[in-house]
């Protein structure tokens, strides 16, 4: 079996994603292993999931660093490196990225985006597909690239709409299905990608 690659998880807050993400690195054959998490938020809920299964877990606040953003993400590029991590994947990690960081980590970091990109990037996304009076919402991993949720589509979870749905309905269907998502389209692209990285 091939040594599992070492990747690292950014979060901003709950951190559910992110704990699919270290459920699926158990188990012996997935090919990845989560050797940093790190939040911009020292209050995240996730960090305190990730050290109680034993990951290294660390805030690198970003508020001290005021409008600097880049040296921000160049403190947790370090970390990153130092960690050893060779991918990184936001999971609810809700800052824009400099073009500092988004070019160091080119062609390595992935996303998780609860719309059917390229539908509604950014914020509000479940209202906005019931807004549009779509049938059908989900989810989407991409590499990030420099425009906001946008970057090649690696894979895509779908759901019904239903005439009932509200906001927090959509959200609480579409969850379990960002986790599996997440889960396979990681295996998919680290095994599709093996020679590269
Ligand atoms: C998830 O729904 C994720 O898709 C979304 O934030 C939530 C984080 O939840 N991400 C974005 O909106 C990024 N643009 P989690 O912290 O429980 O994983």
């Amino acid at each position: 079996m091939r040594a599992k690659l070492p990747i690292a998880i950014l979060i901003s807050g709950r951190g559910s994603n992110m704990e699919a993400l270290l459920n699926a690195c158990d188990a012996p054959d997935y090919p990845a292993e989560v050797v940093a998490v790190l939040s911009n938020n020292p209050d995240a809920a996730g960090l305190d999931i990730a050290r109680a299964k034993g990951i290294p877990a660390h805030a690198i606040d970003h508020r001290p660093f005021r409008q600097d953003r880049e040296s921000h993400e160049r403190a947790m590029d370090r970390a990153l490196r130092e960690a050893g991590a060779r991918i990184i994947c936001l999971a609810g990690y809700m800052r824009v990225l400099t073009p500092f960081f988004v070019k160091a980590w080119s062609g390595r970091m992935l996303n998780i985006h609860p719309s059917l990109l390229p539908k509604y990037p950014g914020l509000h996304t479940h209202q906005r597909a019931l807004d549009s009076g779509d049938t059908t919402h989900g989810a989407t991993v991409h590499l990030v690239t420099s425009g906001v949720d946008e970057g090649p589509v690696i894979a895509q979870a779908r759901i019904n709409i239903r005439p009932d749905d509200t906001a927090e309905t959509l959200s609480e269907r579409l969850l379990p299905k960002e986790h599996a998502l997440y889960q396979d389209a990681l295996r998919q692209f680290i095994t599709d990608q093996a020679s590269v990285l």
